[in-house]
């Protein structure tokens, strides 16, 4: 990749400022003096009539938004995506299309669980969101840095998110996985045993965003221009490979430099040290949807690499800082529902509820329907709609009609047949009914796949991340039914971790359920399956 700038960075010199000019108000009056207000008499009271103050008061009492309800700690950056290869046989994206086209991104890398103040290198899973400025509309590929979720379905999501925020009466502890709500939830939920494997290994302390894997976790849906389908799981591999903290590090680091990581990250690109991921894909074709012992719709799975290896079709390189970091990297909005043609969903219910979820909070979180408008979320491809108005319109619309169709001209012209998003024509049946499949119900195999797959020392870390944040749960019936779990998982694990926080090892093994119910499941399936 050469360094040449992108399409988006010449887009955003028009609105980049430097503070060159005499301090003027935000009228363009020049100011002559802003250390003293307006005030009658040297000693007297402060004018209303001071419109210098005023402006400048009301606007830094303004000053912030909300932060995101979930990865608000985050540091981003800009950069490129080239292909190695085309994949027109297998997508419509033209982001995929050949190694002659390369597309501008903007890559935030967050934690999940603390405050916009917290630290960086706390026990916590990462998020690895890319958007991507295609020629055909914005592409978010909005990850983790594991392969899997804590929960299935969407509608668990508000309550893991209350679990596993700091609890409500006092606000502790912040950013930690050490708390009676979170284990509650985990040890009641069993589905959450796979992702809370990764979370108490090393994966969940990376030693630089530089160093981290990202995935799309879901399985996706390649669509080509025929029409014809492919499921797709998507993996980022970084070129530096996968590194980690270990846990005495990662605490001191806490204190001594909070921003570890978002530091690391910055100076690296200033030191023209531009990081370099790897993206891969994992294709199953339509026809083997139902050639696994799991479901490819369930989110709490990965495809095991030995079954499905990982191809890989291009390379990311960041390589640019942002300006600032409230305009970019706090405003920048990702959303899994932003797809180009060539690139579709499935019917994983997580994935249908982060559909709905992103927009949603960012209409409150940016202040209304025109926030696609801010600089670092706008395309480079052109856009032309009928949408009007609106908080903080940026755009200023001509004529005189707004809608379609109309004789009278002006306004939006007719949707285009070519190079349309089109989705994919799956065929669906069913009654309305509120239950989960059978084919989610096996919880600990892959748990178990994860545990066998790790090193002596990686298990070390392990039993000692389970130890260490379990055993700060004050309910000893709570660490009780999560050891009970992880019995499930592997009978020397449990009874390791059981022996470090003071309750009683499970006697006998426990059973993996495979294509059994779990609890979670049959109270999903009976006391609200008639809802
Ligand atoms: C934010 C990933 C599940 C709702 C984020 C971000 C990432 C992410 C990376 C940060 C985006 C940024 O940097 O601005 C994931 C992954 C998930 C998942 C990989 C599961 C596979 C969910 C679910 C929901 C959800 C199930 C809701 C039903 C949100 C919300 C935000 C967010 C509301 C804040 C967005 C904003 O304010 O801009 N998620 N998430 N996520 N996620 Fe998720």
């Amino acid at each position: 990749m050469d360094d040449a700038r992108t399409e988006k960075d010449r887009r955003l010199d028009s609105v980049r400022t430097d503070s060159a000019q005499p301090l003027t108000t935000e009228t363009g009056v020049r100011v002559g003096d802003t250390d003293n207000s307006l005030r009658a008499g040297a000693r007297g009271p402060t004018l209303l009539e001071d419109f210098h103050a005023r402006e400048k008061i009301t606007h830094f009492d303004h000053e912030r938004i909300p932060e995101r309800v979930v990865h608000a700690r985050g540091a981003g950056a800009y950069g490129r995506f080239q292909p190695y290869e085309g994949l027109s046989d297998l997508t419509a994206a033209h982001f995929l299309s050949g190694p002659d086209v390369t597309t501008p991104v903007f890559v935030r890398f967050s934690t999940v669980a603390g405050s916009r103040g917290s630290a960086d290198t706390v026990r916590d899973v990462r998020g690895f969101a890319v958007k991507f400025y295609t020629e055909q509309g914005n592409y978010d590929l909005v990850g983790n840095n594991m392969p899997v979720f804590f929960i299935q379905d969407g509608i668990k999501f508000p309550d893991f998110v209350h679990a596993v925020k700091p609890e409500p009466h006092n606000e502790i502890p912040q950013a930690q996985s050490a708390h009676d709500t979170l284990w509650d939830f985990v040890g009641l939920q069993p589905e959450t045993t796979h992702m809370m494997m990764w979370l108490m290994s090393d994966r969940a302390i990376p030693r630089s965003y530089r160093t981290m894997q990202g995935f799309g976790v879901h399985t996706f849906r390649f669509v080509s221009a025929e029409g014809r389908g492919t499921f797709v799981k998507f993996h980022w591999k970084p070129l530096l490979g996968t590194h980690s903290l270990v846990w005495d590090e990662a605490q001191r680091i806490q204190g001594k430099d909070p921003d570890f990581n978002r530091r690391d990250l910055w100076e690296a690109i200033e030191r023209g040290q531009y990081p370099e991921w790897e993206l891969g894909v994992q294709l199953v074709a339509e026809e083997d949807e139902h050639a696994f012992d799991f479901d490819l719709l369930d989110a709490t799975k990965i495809i095991p690499e030995e079954e499905v290896p990982v191809r890989p079709i291009g390379k990311m390189v960041l390589d640019r800082n942002p300006d600032n970091f409230f305009a970019e990297t706090e405003q920048v909005a990702f959303h899994t529902a932003n797809v180009v043609p060539g690139i579709d969903f499935t019917n994983d219910p997580l994935l249908q509820a982060r559909n709905f979820s992103y927009l949603d909070t960012q209409l409150l979180r940016l202040g209304g329907s025109n926030f696609q408008q801010i600089p670092v979320n706008r395309p480079v491809a052109p856009v032309s709609n009928n949408q009007r108005d609106g908080f903080a319109q940026h755009r200023v619309h001509r004529g005189q009609t707004s809608y379609y169709p109309n004789s009278l001209g002006g306004g939006c012209p007719a949707p285009a047949d070519e190079g349309v998003y089109r989705h994919y024509a799956e065929k669906v049946e069913g009654g309305k009914i509120r239950v989960r499949s059978e084919s989610f119900a096996d919880h600990y195999s892959q748990a178990t796949l994860f545990y066998n797959s790790l090193a002596d020392w990686e298990r070390e870390h392990l039993v000692a991340g389970f130890r260490f944040e379990l055993g700060k749960c004050e309910e000893l019936a709570v660490r009780q039914r999560v050891v009970a779990n992880l019995n499930h998982v592997d009978h020397e694990l449990s009874a390791r971790v059981a022996e470090g926080i003071g309750v009683e090892p499970p006697e006998t093994e426990g059973t993996p359920n495979h294509g059994r119910s779990s609890p979670a499941v049959s109270m999903a399936n009976t006391a609200f399956g008639s809802l």
